[in-house]
């Protein structure tokens, strides 16, 4: 086979297809000397909210700060617990230790990889304000299930939308079941700017207002302020997302095709494919696949110019420092989680790649496959 590179992110082929436009927005806003919660900010916000089918959007400067910030707003901090799942990108569990709060981790399902809704209740306990679900590498948490519970035990819901802009379920859209929901525009997200952002969406308009202030030094009004954070998505990033957001269904279908490409390339594989759960509209933040032989298969695609990344090679409540005072504890048993760390594998997955580039990775594989696997005893 001969060696085609693919990498891992197509960032700056994305540049290169939208040049003119960002281009153009950048120019804009460099001579117009408003850099700072300006009309590209505001004008973003209108255009997010209205893409999510939500009320508000209020931009910050990351996913981790979106999170955090709600939590401030809600009034999470000391002594209070959340749920989420270990499954996630350490931020998740990072901002509730940021607002003081405990996070509470149950283990996911091994089929999805996305927190099992059927441990929720065996965690809840007297402290427990909030249920944070991750819409992990793109595929909605069970959100039906998750509000059903919440309104149960009377428990505020935050979605982490990093992952997953784009993507409903069956009969929910995401931001429609929750208090808030928080996304990232880091770079490498299927929405990115050139360096860190997020955002908070809500139909709430207290939430709204509570981020707004917090966001800004406690301020609404110039000049008067309580305690807050400074925390603003610039309109540079801001002017970028427009152009970029008119695109992203668009984008989101290529990555749902190359999806379809790899599931049919590596069914006939020792690979555990994860499942994709019917009606939903899971749009492939990343593509992961699962092999005891992770590490050999990684290492065999590199030495063939190819990435493939790990998310997440080691679990939250295996990470150093762990519980972080109070910051976190375990509820049951994280089995599942461990063996994904142990076990995960993305492959390449962004809209500007191509059939051939798919198909280098999926013959690679399949001879990594023929070669190697049957060192590994069968993924479970
Ligand atoms: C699941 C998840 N939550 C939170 C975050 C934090 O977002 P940010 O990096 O913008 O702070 C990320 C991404 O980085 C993420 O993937």
């Amino acid at each position: 086979m001969a060696p085609v590179k693919v990498g891992f992110y197509g960032h700056v082929r994305q540049y290169h297809n939208l040049k003119n436009e960002i281009d153009a927005t950048i120019h804009e806003v460099l001579e117009s000397g408003s850099y700072v919660m300006g009309p590209k900010l505001k004008q973003f916000e209108k255009e997010l909210a209205a893409y999510c089918h939500a009320q508000e959007a209020v931009g910050v400067n990351s996913g981790t700060d979106a999170l955090w910030l709600v939590f401030m707003t809600l009034g999470i901090g000391p002594g209070d617990e959340v749920i989420t799942t270990s499954n996630t990108f350490f931020a998740t569990a990072e901002a509730v230790w940021i607002a003081g709060a405990t996070a509470v981790f149950i283990d996911c399902d091994p089929k999805t990889r996305n927190l099992d809704v059927n441990l929720l209740e065996a965690a809840i306990t007297p402290k427990t304000k909030a249920i944070v679900p991750v819409h992990l590498y793109g595929q909605p948490a069970e959100m039906r299930a998750v509000a059903e519970i919440a309104r149960k035990h009377k428990l505020f819901v935050i979605e982490d939308n990093a992952q997953a802009l784009g993507a409903r379920g069956p009969d929910f859209a995401l931001g429609e079941l929750s208090d808030a929901m928080c996304t990232s525009f880091i770079i490498q997200k299927n929405l990115g700017c050139f360096g860190d952002g997020g955002a908070v969406v809500t139909n709430r308009s207290d939430i709204a207002e509570g981020v707004r202030k917090l966001r800004n030094h406690g301020s609404l009004q110039r000049s008067y302020h309580s305690m807050g954070y400074n925390s603003r998505l610039d309109d540079l990033h801001a002017a970028v997302l427009s152009v970029k957001l008119k695109h992203l269904d668009k984008w989101n279908d290529l990555r749902r095709g190359f999806a379809k490409q790899y599931d049919e390339g590596l069914k006939g594989t020792s690979l555990k494919l994860l499942y994709a759960l019917p009606g939903y509209r899971h749009i492939y933040h990343v593509y992961v696949v699962e092999t005891a032989g992770r590490d050999s298969l990684q290492k065999y695609l590199q030495e063939r110019d190819i990435t493939a990344l790990t998310h997440y090679p080691v679990a939250i409540h295996q990470q150093e420092g762990f519980p972080w005072g109070k910051g976190a504890r375990i509820s049951g048993s994280l089995r599942h989680s461990e063996a994904s760390a142990a076990r995960v594998l993305s492959l390449p997955m962004f809209p500007e790649l191509t059939r051939e580039e798919v198909q280098t990775v999926i013959d690679n594989i399949v001879a990594w496959d023929k070669a190697h696997a049957g060192k590994f005893k069968a993924a479970s």
